[in-house]
């Protein structure tokens, strides 16, 4: 597909996660974050958080971002916001950018970037500072669903808590997203779909018009037959664990 299909679908979200405003703004809270202190975004998107962090609580905000299209829309939305100066916005592969004593390191619905949790809490806490602080977006299945959904191995909170006691971390925050705030999510990308489509009419110099719709359709599909019930999304905030 010439067609950026996650810039197609993703191109009407404010956030591009299954989180709510208010849910995202608890997190900001539990990451107390303080003016002048230097944030992580990994797979930061179009910056909706970013430039919220910075405007907000007046910190510095490094964005990673692999997608061009995001990244611009990301640094027009710093500059419209009035913080261009304190939200940079580096394209590329998140995975390639060395970071150290990072005060707050956040990686929302994009953890894949960096291989999956596991490794991303990983490369996430090396990038964090003495006092540093965390959050991670993470899918996850519901309580007494099976480990495997729509063809993917998922954790539950529980062992996405472990993970973070294995990483040195201490879980000091969780914000779980609702079915709403899900419905919410994946209905912006069905509009976005249905807007893109109805203005790229069916013409052999659109070859990209049916494999967008056919991909959106399977996502919707799998989404309400198996994710909706099955899997959760959550933000798990935390520290450094002091040595006991
Ligand atoms: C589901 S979106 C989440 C965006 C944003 N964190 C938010 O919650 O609004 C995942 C983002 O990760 C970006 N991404 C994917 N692979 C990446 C990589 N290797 N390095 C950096 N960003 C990546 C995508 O382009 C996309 O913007």
């Amino acid at each position: 597909m010439e067609v950026n299909y996650f810039s197609v679908v993703e191109s009407g979200h404010e956030q591009q996660n299954p989180c709510s405003v208010d849910g995202l703004r608890r997190v900001a809270g539990y990451l107390d974050p303080q003016p002048g202190e230097r944030v992580l975004d990994v797979g930061g998107g179009r910056g909706w958080w970013a430039v919220d962090l910075a405007v907000r609580h007046g910190v510095s905000v490094t964005v990673l971002e692999i997608n061009p299209d995001f990244a611009d829309a990301a640094r027009r939305r710093a500059a419209d916001a009035g913080v261009a100066d304190r939200v940079e916005v580096v394209v590329g592969p998140a995975a390639e950018h060395h970071a150290r004593d990072t005060d707050i390191v956040t990686c929302l619905g994009a953890s894949f970037a960096l291989d999956g949790s596991g490794p991303a809490l990983a490369w996430m806490t090396q990038a964090m500072g003495a006092g540093g602080r965390i959050a991670i977006g993470e899918i996850h299945v519901a309580a007494g669903a099976p480990r495997e959904v729509a063809g993917h191995e998922a954790d539950d909170l529980a062992g996405l808590a472990a993970a973070f006691g294995a990483h040195g971390l201490e879980l000091t925050g969780l914000v779980s997203s609702t079915v709403a705030d899900w419905d919410h999510y994946e209905s912006q990308h069905w509009a976005s779909v249905a807007d893109w489509t109805q203005a790229h009419p069916d013409h052999p110099d659109h070859p990209d018009r049916a494999e967008l719709l056919r991909l959106s359709h399977h996502h919707r599909d799998v989404y309400l037959r198996e994710m909706r019930a099955e899997l959760g999304w959550s933000v798990l905030v935390g520290r450094r664990a002091h040595a006991a």
